[in-house]
């Protein structure tokens, strides 16, 4: 037998007994590393004769080859039997740790389901700051200085004279001021009043407008609209309502009341919106501030509303105290 097939011999058998890494790794150093025996043989062919060379040489490539297979085969092996060993000490018939699912918030649903319906008759999204000029909040809309709303116990003033805007009326006013009519938007947001906290009022809640400004626009429009998209969601057998009412930037104005099975309410009327005709007032000032006759309301007429989705989503969710919409307790929100 050649010495270097007994130095194989011996490599083959040393990495088979090795009995962990450190051992297979102290193999490997010994037969292959820089001054391994394997390599030691390398640089021993420079010695040889010339023509003992091929055969020598072609030997210790095997040999060399043999021992580094040998070493990559036990080093997977210790390497599988690792992992089933980590695997043996979990009980994959367990069960898991459970991950919530989270919901969307009520209030969230029905601002979705309300524009979708919206979204079908064309309406586009418009939106402007909740932090508002007492102009665009009150002055545009036809609300003079002396008016109740603008009381500094009804409303939340900056120091800069700015303030929290009190309805999203505010965005009919800022979609005016940049687009020209026909105009066909809904703004839903935050509006913020200085209220009473209580089962029914927060000082910020969630209020949906819209605005339909174009030629020909009338009261007949303003009632299947909100006919529509009230029946779409409470269903057919609604009935409604339009009661007089007054606001400062709709003339006629009214407020829409609703009775329907569907709300569990019995025989009762619910008031859900405010609407009306846009005044020519509210026209005039945007025009004032465009500077043009873009509405001019011998031209164009329009209609407005507006209605708390907050409201709208303690009917639907039958919740009775609009506190529990803001409290993030999980016993709520996990009904919906
Ligand atoms: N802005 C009114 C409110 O907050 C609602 C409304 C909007 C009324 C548009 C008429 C037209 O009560």
């Amino acid at each position: 037998m050649h010495p270097l097939e007994q130095l194989r011999d011996d490599a083959l058998r040393e990495i088979e007994s090795a009995h962990d890494e450190q051992s297979l790794e102290a193999a490997r150093v010994k037969y292959l590393g820089r001054s391994g025996t394997v390599s030691a043989w390398g640089e021993q062919m420079k010695t040889l004769a010339k023509e003992k060379k091929p055969v020598v040489g072609k030997l210790l490539n095997e040999v060399r080859n043999a021992v580094t297979a040998a070493i990559d085969s036990r080093t997977q092996q210790f390497r599988s039997q690792k992992e089933t060993g980590a695997l043996d000490k979990i009980d994959i018939s367990l069960p898991g740790t459970p991950h919530e699912l989270g919901a969307l918030h009520p209030l969230t649903q029905m601002l979705e389901r309300s524009i979708q319906i919206f979204r079908r008759m064309g309406f586009a999204l418009a939106d402007g700051p909740d932090i508002e000029t007492e102009w665009h909040c009150f002055d545009a809309l036809n609300t003079p200085a002396d008016h109740p709303a603008r009381n500094e116990q009804d409303t939340f003033y900056l120091p800069d004279g700015r303030l929290l805007r009190t309805h999203t009326s505010t965005v009919q006013i800022r979609t005016m001021e940049k687009t020209a009519p026909p105009i066909r938007i809904i703004a839903p947001g935050a509006a913020y009043r200085r209220d009473e906290i209580d089962a029914t009022h927060l000082a910020q809640f969630t209020q949906m407008e819209g605005l339909y400004v174009d030629e020909g626009v009338s009261v007949a429009d303003l009632k299947g609209t909100l006919e529509f998209f009230f029946r779409e969601l409470f269903g057919n057998d609604a009935k409604f309502r339009f009661r007089p009412h007054f606001f400062p930037f709709t003339e006629p104005s009214y407020e829409v009341d609703i009775k329907t099975s569907a709300l569990g309410t019995g025989d009762r009327w619910l008031e859900i919106a405010g609407c009306g005709m846009v005044d020519p007032n509210v026209l005039e000032a945007v025009n004032t501030k465009r500077g043009d006759r873009a509405f001019d309301p011998e031209k164009y007429t329009g209609f407005a509303f507006g209605f708390g989705l907050d409201r709208l989503a303690m009917i639907m969710s039958g919740t009775p105290d609009i506190r529990y919409f803001t409290q993030n307790d999980q016993r709520f929100l996990a009904q919906f």
